[in-house]
């Protein structure tokens, strides 16, 4: 099997880039923010503090988490047999996930889920964490950045085609104080892999992005 882990800050554009070249190389994509993300609007919907870990911990159990990819080959996350594939991704299941993301007994609960995907597919898989600590022997690990105004831009988009805008100094806000809590965390912090290849896409546009990793690809796969 062969695994590509994709990490980075939030908005870098990981899963864009990654879901179409799971696409091409006819790999199962695995978006592991979603899956935090879905913990997070557990904890939401719950009323309890994502903060505060000794509560998180004792509603775990409860939480009942699938993942499944459509033909589409969009992977679809239900939450205790519920679809909740577009409740994620509203804004205020960002800064929840991001809260949960920092307990350490809620990244061990989500390991051996996300292993247990790569040992049985070829996957891309995106995060923070995959090629540091999920997936640390991974062929090929991508550390795929851009700056924060970037980054902003591009998610003040995404949040207008979805029906949901914001302002920009609001998401810029939000990215920074993210990026702060994904690096700052004592529990598997985002940061670069020593064995990943860096991509800033600040200047690049979608096909020049896409095209720069498949070429990192081809170099550390042969294919
Ligand atoms: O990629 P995303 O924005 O959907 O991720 C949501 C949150 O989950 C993000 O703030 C950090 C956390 N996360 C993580 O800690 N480890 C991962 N492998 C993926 C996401």
């Amino acid at each position: 099997m062969i695994s590509i882990a994709i990490d980075g800050p939030s908005g870098a554009g990981k899963s864009t880039l990654a879901k179409s070249l799971a696409e091409k190389l006819g790999y199962l994509y695995v978006d592991t923010g979603a899956i935090y993300r879905t913990i997070g609007l557990y904890m939401y919907e719950a009323d309890i503090d994502p903060k505060d870990e000794a509560a998180v911990m004792a509603a775990l159990p409860n939480v009942e988490i699938r993942l499944s990819h459509g033909e589409d080959g969009l992977q679809h996350m239900s939450l205790n047999d519920c679809d909740v594939t577009e409740a994620i991704r509203l804004p205020h299941v960002s800064m929840c996930a991001s809260a949960v993301s920092a307990h350490p007994g809620v990244r061990a609960f989500l390991l051996e889920m996300q292993r247990e995907l790569a040992r049985t597919n070829n996957v891309i898989m995106d995060g923070r964490d995959i090629g540091t600590v999920v997936l640390p022997d991974a062929q090929v690990k991508i550390f795929l950045t851009a700056s924060a105004e970037a980054r902003a831009q591009r998610r003040m988009k995404e949040l207008e085609q979805r029906g949901t805008p914001q302002p920009f100094e609001e998401v810029l806000q939000d990215i920074q104080q993210r990026d702060y809590n994904d690096s700052h965390r004592a529990a598997a912090p985002l940061k670069q892999a020593e064995d990943a290849v860096l991509l800033d896409t600040t200047e690049l546009n979608f096909a020049q992005s896409e095209e720069a990793i498949l070429k990192i690809i081809r170099e550390r796969t042969g294919k």
